[in-house]
């Protein structure tokens, strides 16, 4: 069984691909967690989970889910367990994140994978999202990484090779708790320009429904659902919305 979280579609697409070779279940992260989290698992399916890298880490409704989740195998562990996360550029500590998580509830991890692809955060100053050859060839790349993966997957083998570069434990321990308070507030500052269509893709996109089409134009909730995914920004196909004034300037890119 493999459960995604997923804003701009990369780690859809990782996911579908594991899911397909694996011929696993695969479940949306934004749904089930609004459900009771409980899970049955057959002896020797494997349980996995994958996600975006936010800020050299996963997104807190990964963890969030993970805390909550409840599974049916006799000793309540699964038998091959699993992550893997997409990045733009580098996961930091990641994996020490998610072990802690799978810690408190007695699980092993068995695997953990990382798979650059197109970046898609574009609310700081200088990040952007890649030029056409670095996307096109970061897409390239992932085929082969997602092919090894199933291997290792296939073969129930264990693997722990990260995508690590400098400074890891400033990143993820020190920068991403401030980075994600700001997350909290993303949605607040979503604007939409007279471009719109009114065609509610953005709201469709939303892997946790924080969007409503109110006359045709779309309205956040606001009410701290939002994950900060920029999922509705990079879907739009006029690129009528806004948040603040620096995606004014900034590129687009969703998975197709
Ligand atoms: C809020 C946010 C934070 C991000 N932080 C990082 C990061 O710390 N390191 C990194 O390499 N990429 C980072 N990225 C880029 C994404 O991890 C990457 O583009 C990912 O593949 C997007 O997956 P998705 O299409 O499934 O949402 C970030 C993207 C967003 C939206």
């Amino acid at each position: 069984m493999i459960f995604y979280f997923s804003g701009t579609g990369n780690s859809k697409w990782v996911a579908e691909q594991i899911a397909d070779s694996q011929k696993s279940k695969l479940m949306p992260i934004g749904d089930e967690i609004n459900t009771s989290c409980s899970y049955h698992l057959e002896p020797g399916e494997l349980l996995g989970f994958v996600f975006p890298v936010y800020s050299w880490g996963p997104p807190q409704i990964v963890l969030d889910f993970i805390d909550k989740m409840k599974i049916d195998t006799l000793d309540g562990r699964p038998d091959y367990l699993f992550f893997a996360c997409t990045c733009g550029d580098d996961v930091g500590y990641t994996d020490r994140v998610m072990k802690s998580a799978f810690e408190r509830k007695g699980w092993r991890l068995d695997s953990c994978f990382s798979v650059q692809m197109p970046n898609t955060y574009v609310l700081l100053p200088f990040f952007d999202v890649d030029d056409h050859d670095l996307e096109q060839s970061k897409l390239r790349k992932a085929v082969k990484k997602v092919e090894k993966i199933n291997t290792i997957l296939g073969a129930r083998s264990n693997s722990f090779a990260m995508l690590v570069t400098s400074i890891p434990w400033i990143k993820t321990f020190l920068i991403r708790p401030l980075f994600n308070q700001s997350l909290k507030k993303v949605d607040s500052k979503y604007w939409v320009t007279d471009d719109c269509i009114e065609c509610g893709l953005c709201a469709k996109a939303c892997p946790v429904h924080n969007i409503e089409m109110k006359n045709g134009k779309p309205a956040w909730r606001c009410d701290g659902s939002c994950i900060g995914c920029l999922g509705c920004y990079h879907r739009c196909p006029k690129h009528a919305i806004q948040n603040g004034k620096i995606t004014l300037k900034r590129g687009q890119y969703y998975h197709k």
